[in-house]
């Protein structure tokens, strides 16, 4: 069959953490033709959706030996060729945040593949009412205390109440701009005048988990069911788990009360078109859903002896 990715520069992504190169490498392993290309090399020609798109085969072998030589490529990518998406078997939508127009111009584009011949995921029509950070009040009864606001006595009051939150940016990835808020410190208003610009974007207010210590446990759904998960535990000089900021990874199981928790979300993600999805917990309570390019594959292959790329992949090949 044939694959194609709507990726990022595939030279920025990191091959041994990146799940879209896990999905690659694993489609390719399973004898697929996988093709690559970006949001902005998308077009609409006569009603249908086009892209100029590259063939990839990539070769970790590298990577897996640990003794990767100096200037050697891990990927081989073919010149250009414009290709009508409806040839594709299946698009995956994994170009990373921000969320902004470029991105919803590129989701409007996608909309036009005959849903016929060809699966996108996730949804793009998913991917605009999802908001990665508000969308998980959908099921505020698992989310710990949480607003949403630019207000600043709101938020006042919030911190009043729980001594401790955290504000979190709504178009934010990677614990980028998430900060403490604490009422005794002289930087408070300052903190949410900044982070709001000036009262005019709301953000994300939440009551600060100490359980947080702990780690962030971040759990792959495919089709609305858990395939995996894997904790990332904060390195002590800093309060975000994120691996992108240093958070070691760590084998995680999934609760019975998780597994609840992911049959409500399961779904309303099918509803969506959000086929595949990483939710982050932290202490038993759900603090966001990643929609667009959720990562944890390949963490969870290297400590479970998964291989959840070709989970995906075979799911994605039989629909
Ligand atoms: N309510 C919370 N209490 C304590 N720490 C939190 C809370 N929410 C998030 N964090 C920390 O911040 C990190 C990033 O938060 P998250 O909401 O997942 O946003 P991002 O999209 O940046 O990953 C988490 O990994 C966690 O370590
Ligand atoms: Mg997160």
């Amino acid at each position: 069959m044939k694959l194609a990715f709507v990726v990022d520069p595939i030279s920025e992504l990191e091959p041994n953490h990146d799940s879209t190169i896990a999905m690659i490498e694993a489609a390719q392993d399973l004898g697929h033709e996988v093709w690559v290309t970006k949001i902005n090399k998308l077009s609409i020609i006569e009603g249908k959706a086009w892209a100029r798109m590259s063939r990839i085969e990539v070769d970790l072998t590298f990577f897996r030996e640990k003794q990767k030589p100096k200037n050697i490529s891990w990927y081989e990518i073919s010149s250009q060729r414009l290709v009508c998406l409806d040839d594709m078997n299946v698009v995956f939508m994994r170009k990373d945040p921000p969320v902004n127009i470029r991105y919803l111009y590129a989701t409007y584009i996608l909309d036009l593949i005959n849903p016929i011949n060809t699966l996108v995921l996730n949804s793009p029509r998913g991917l605009r009412e999802a908001n990665e950070k508000i969308y998980a009040l959908q099921f505020h009864q698992f989310m710990p205390p949480t607003i949403v606001g630019k207000d600043k006595e709101i938020i006042h009051d919030f911190v009043h109440t729980y001594k401790t939150a955290v504000l979190k940016p709504l178009g934010g990835k990677a614990g980028e701009g998430i900060l403490i808020l604490n009422l005794q410190d002289p930087n408070l208003n300052s903190i949410i005048e900044i982070s709001t610009h000036q009262g005019q974007e709301p953000v994300m207010i939440q009551q600060f988990l100490p359980e947080a210590k702990y780690g962030d446990k971040r759990i792959i759904l495919l089709n609305g069911n858990p395939i995996g998960a894997v904790n990332r535990v904060p390195t002590g000089q800093e309060f975000r788990g994120n691996m992108a900021v240093g958070g070691r990874v760590e084998k995680a199981e999934i609760s019975l009360q998780e597994h609840d928790m992911c049959k409500v979300l399961g779904k309303k993600l099918r509803q969506d078109g959000l086929y595949f999805v990483g939710i982050d917990i932290i202490g038993g309570y759900l603090t966001e859903i990643n929609v667009t390019s959720p990562t944890g594959i390949r963490e969870i292959d290297s400590l479970d002896q998964k291989n959840l790329g070709q989970e995906v992949i075979k799911w994605v090949t039989s629909q």
